[in-house]
């Protein structure tokens, strides 16, 4: 085999890496009462032979709730449905983070505890809409939290990163990306703030830092990596200055030797909305030294070219992955993709929930 570097092994900090296709996150809502289960085990292991699976956005208290059915990893059953997770990922030869989330104000008061407000930076809402047991909505004009508050959230991402070294991962992936919580702290269409959380670059930056050096703290920087996405507008996410916002912060992540940074290009959408960072890799590189995951529409040949130059270490597929389970090897022999059935992304019940989850077929020996 020529040394190609998709599939060279990379070292990261204790872990071996056996390539650098990594699984990227993805919300697929199976885990039936946030707790995750033998279905969601089976489908990670499937997908095993990905040097790295960073798993869908995981709640880390229960006002992270902005999906019927995604996991948490606040209780003890959540923990140890994980736990059956991480056991079938290993026992399959695979490497796999937990990506630690709070969805702020991507939520509704029929998602969150008690019926309240979901919480963000500001009361602000957001755009888009969610599926809800109450039916379709709008996303919800959150409470603004106080700032005697924020340290308790943090907390929370300590305590759900402590959560996942007990259920058996390998490390974990803070979700800064996609219009969420810590999302909404960075940019400044989200943020109005007036305190020490507001204003300023370094400000807005200063939520995200804490929660990271909270999850460093528990596990070492080399087994935590850090996801952004500096040019997606999902749920209504902008920023009038993305390039000094997002250099400042990868200038104070660069200080962490972390595993790495995931960085998202631009979705098919925002591809040629006035202002918008068309390169996000070749944009932000120069700001952050150590290893980037690079994450959005790629193909065995863009994910090589980004290797080879070095602007990444590891490459994240996501689509890709949903109906490839063994989608290293397919990408290694050149084999044409399976195209997935988007009608069974998400699933809205237990009835039928392997369909267009656990059912994609591996390529059958010999093909
Ligand atoms: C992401 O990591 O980009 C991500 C994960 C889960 C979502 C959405 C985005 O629901």
């Amino acid at each position: 085999m020529p040394d190609v570097p998709l599939f060279s092994p990379l070292r990261v900090g204790p872990l071996e890496l056996p390539n650098r296709v990594a699984m990227a996150p993805m919300t697929r809502l199976r885990a039936f009462g946030g707790v995750p289960n033998s279905l969601m085990a089976e489908y990670y292991a499937q997908r095993a032979t990905a040097g790295l699976i960073v798993t869908e956005c995981t709640m880390v208290e229960p006002r992270a709730n902005g999906y019927v059915h995604c996991p948490g990893v606040f209780s003890t059953d959540q923990v140890a449905g994980w736990r059956g997770v991480t056991e079938a990922v290993h026992a399959s030869g695979g490497n796999i983070f937990l990506q630690l989330w709070h969805c702020g104000r991507v939520s509704h008061p029929s998602l969150q505890p008690g019926g309240a407000d979901p919480v963000a930076p500001s009361a602000i809402a957001g755009i888009g809409d969610l599926h809800t047991t109450v039916g379709k909505v709008d996303l919800a004009v959150p409470r603004a939290l106080d700032a005697g508050e924020i340290p308790a959230i943090v907390d929370h991402f300590r305590a759900a990163a402590a959560n996942a070294r007990e259920a058996g991962f390998d490390g974990v992936e803070i979700h800064g990306a996609f219009g969420y919580l810590i999302d909404q702290f960075l940019q400044g269409v989200s943020n109005r703030r007036a305190d020490g959380y507001g204003g300023s670059v370094a400000n807005r930056c200063r939520f995200c830092l804490e929660v990271a050096d909270a999850v460093v703290g528990v596990w070492g920087p080399d087994r935590v990596g850090v996801k952004l996405s500096p040019a997606n507008t999902f749920y209504g996410m902008l920023d009038s200055d993305p390039l000094g916002l997002f250099g400042h912060l990868l200038g104070e992540l660069d200080q962490r030797p972390l595993a790495y940074v995931h960085l998202m290009e631009p979705s098919d959408g925002d591809r040629g909305r006035p202002g918008v960072i068309e390169d996000v890799l070749g944009t932000f590189r120069s700001f952050y030294r150590g290893r980037v995951m690079s994450n959005g529409g790629h193909t065995r040949a863009s994910a090589e070219r980004v290797l080879e130059s070095g602007e990444a270490a590891l490459v994240s597929f996501g689509r890709s992955y949903l109906a490839n389970p063994d989608l290293v090897e397919r990408l290694r022999r050149g084999t044409p993709l399976a195209a997935p059935d988007f009608s069974t992304l998400y699933a809205r019940s237990p009835e039928g929930a392997e369909r267009g989850y656990t059912d994609y077929p591996t390529l059958t020996a010999g093909a």
